[in-house]
C-alpha cells in the first residue's frame, strides 16, 4: 500500500479508516499479526495488544485470535515473553533472533513454540476490557474471556512474585527492551555504570532502515550484552536480580499494570470472578502508591524512573512521565501542572507549534527529532496519553494529541514513528512503514 499522497485526500477520513484496514489485513499472518513486515517479522507481545483493539473495528474474531496466540507462548511460570518466533523462515530478517537470546535454556519457556525471555508492558489487562465492551455475544464468548483473565492474572503474578524483592508494588524491568522504549535517553545514566563487550554481528534493522533513526551500534553493545548475560543466567530470576546491571522501575511499566489490574477487577466482577477481583484490586492499590511516592518528579512535575541496581532516582522529561494519567492515579493538582508542561516549551518546542507528543523534551541535550525514542512522536504512547488527558476533562489537550495524531498519519502515510517538527512538504515520517499499531491507533482515534 502506498504511502497517501497529498493532505487534501487524506483529511477524509473515510479513506484513512480504509487504509488503517489494509494496513493490518497486510500484516495479518496465521493467527497473529506483524507489527510491519520487513522490520519486525513475528508478534510483539505490547504490539499485539494495541493491535487487537484495532481488529476490533474490523473482525473481532481476529481480535480474540491474536490475543489467543500470544497468551498460547506463555510459560509456566506465567512469564510473557516479548518476541513469539512464529515463523522460522523470517529469521534471517531479524536479529537477535530465538537462539542468541536462548530463552529455550530456562525450564518454564514451552517448548512448542521459540520465544524471547524478556517481557514487554503489561497491556493485556486493559486490551481484554477494550474487546470485552464491545463483544456482541458476551456469553458465546465468555470461556475465552475467563481463560484469558486467568493468564493475564497469573503473568502479573509472575510479575509481583519475581520483579518486587522490596514488596513495594512497583515491578522492575531487566532489560531496556522490556520498557518498550528501547533507547530512550532515561537509560543514558545507566549504561555509563559499565563497559560492555563489543558485539560484532551484522544487525538486521539498519538494513530496512536508515541507521541515524535507529540506536546506534554503541547502544546495540548494551542491549546485547545484558541479552548475553541473562542467557548465562538461563534466565533464572534470582541469578539475574544479582548478575544484570540494568534492574529498572519504569513510570510507564507500572502504570499499565494498574490499569490492567483495574480492567481485571471489573471484568472480574461482571464474570463472577470473586478472587481475581480481590487480588487484582489489592495489587493495583499498592503499585498505585508507590508510582506515587517514588516515581514522582516534583522537580520536572512530571513521573520518572528508578535505577534498583544503583539506587538513584533518574530525572528526565520523557513522554512516557505523563502515562499515569492513563491509569487515572494521578492527584489533580500534578495533573493540572502536567498540562502547563505539555502545553509549554519542553513538549511543543519554543514556537510552541510541534506536534504532540514528543517522546523526548525538545529542552533535554539528547532530543532527536529522528531517532527512535529520543524524541519522535509514537502513536501507541499518542492513545494513551490522549484517553489519560481525556479521562482528566482536559479536552483541548487530549482533542490536539487525537488531532496531531491524524494529521501525521495523514500527511506522511502509516510510519512507525514521526518528527514533532513541523516541516513544509518534508517527510516526516520514519521506520517502519505500514506500521500496524500506527493503524490500530488511528482506527480508535478516527471512530
Ligand atoms: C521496537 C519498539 C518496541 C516494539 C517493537 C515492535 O523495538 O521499541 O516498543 O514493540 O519495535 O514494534
Amino acid at each position: 500500500m502506498n504511502k497517501l499522497a497529498n493532505l487534501e485526500k487524506t483529511t477524509d477520513s473515510k479513506t484513512l479508516i480504509q487504509h488503517c484496514k489494509d494496513v493490518l489485513n497486510q500484516n495479518w499472518r496465521d493467527g497473529f499479526t506483524v507489527p510491519s513486515s520487513n522490520l519486525y517479522p513475528f508478534q510483539w507481545l505490547w504490539d499485539s495488544g494495541f493491535i487487537a483493539m484495532g481488529w476490533s473495528f474490523i473482525d473481532m474474531e481476529r481480535a480474540r485470535q491474536e490475543i489467543k496466540t500470544l497468551l498460547a507462548a506463555q510459560w509456566s511460570n506465567g512469564f510473557l515473553p516479548h518476541i513469539i518466533f512464529h515463523d522460522d523462515s523470517a529469521e534471517k530478517q531479524y536479529f537477535p533472533g530465538a537462539d542468541f537470546q536462548g530463552a529455550y535454556t530456562n525450564a518454564f519457556a514451552p517448548k512448542h513454540v521459540k520465544t524471547s525471555g524478556i517481557t514487554q508492558p503489561p497491556v493485556l489487562g486493559f486490551v481484554l476490557e477494550y474487546l470485552f465492551e464491545k463483544e456482541y455475544d458476551l456469553a458465546l464468548h465468555k470461556e475465552f474471556y475467563v481463560n484469558a483473565i486467568q493468564s493475564i492474572v497469573h503473568f502479573h503474578e509472575y510479575l509481583y512474585l519475581n520483579r518486587d524483592p522490596y514488596n513495594e508494588g512497583l515491578v522492575y524491568i531487566r532489560h531496556n527492551w522490556e520498557s518498550g522504549t528501547d533507547n530512550s535517553a532515561a537509560w543514558d545514566s545507566i549504561w555509563k555504570t559499565y563497559t560492555p563487550p563489543t558485539y560484532d554481528v551484522q544487525r538486521k534493522d539498519t538494513s530496512h532502515v536508515n541507521q541515524a533513526q535507529r540506536p546506534t551500534k554503541k547502544d546495540y553493545n548494551y542491549y546485547l550484552h545484558l541479552i548475553e548475560l541473562s542467557k548465562q543466567c538461563e534466565y533464572d530470576e534470582k541469578k539475574m536480580f544479582e548478575e544484570l546491571p540494568f534492574l529498572v522501575q519504569d513510570p510507564l511499566f507500572n502504570s499499565l499494570l494498574v490499569a490492567s489490574n483495574e480492567s481485571l477487577v471489573r471484568m472480574a466482577i461482571e464474570l463472577n470472578m470473586p478472587e481475581v477481583a480481590q487480588k487484582c484490586s489489592s495489587w493495583l492499590t499498592k503499585t498505585s502508591l508507590s508510582i506515587n511516592e517514588k516515581l514522582y518528579d516534583e522537580k520536572l512535575g512530571l513521573y520518572g524512573y528508578y535505577d534498583l541496581k544503583n539506587n538513584r532516582f533518574i530525572s528526565i522529561a520523557t513522554s512516557m512521565g505523563f502515562s499515569p494519567l492513563f491509569a487515572g492515579i494521578v492527584p489533580q493538582e500534578r495533573a493540572l501542572r502536567m498540562t502547563k508542561i505539555i502545553e509549554g516549551v519542553d513538549f511543543q518546542g519554543t514556537d510552541l507549534d510541534g506536534y504532540l507528543c514528543p517522546s523526548l523534551a525538545y529542552t533535554d541535550p539528547e532530543f532527536d527529532a529522528k531517532r527512535y525514542w529520543r524524541g519522535p512522536v509514537w502513536l501507541n504512547i499518542n492513545w494513551l496519553l490522549y484517553k489519560g488527558f481525556t479521562n482528566y476533562g482536559f479536552k483541548n489537550i487530549a482533542d490536539k494529541i487525537k488531532n496531531d495524531s491524524i494529521t501525521l498519519v495523514a500527511q506522511n502515510g502509516f510510519y512507525e514513528y514521526f518528527s514533532p517538527i513541523p516541516t513544509e512538504n518534508e517527510q516526516n515520517g520514519f521506520g517502519g512503514q505500514n506500521f500496524s499499531w500506527t493503524a490500530a491507533m488511528l482506527l480508535d482515534m478516527l471512530n
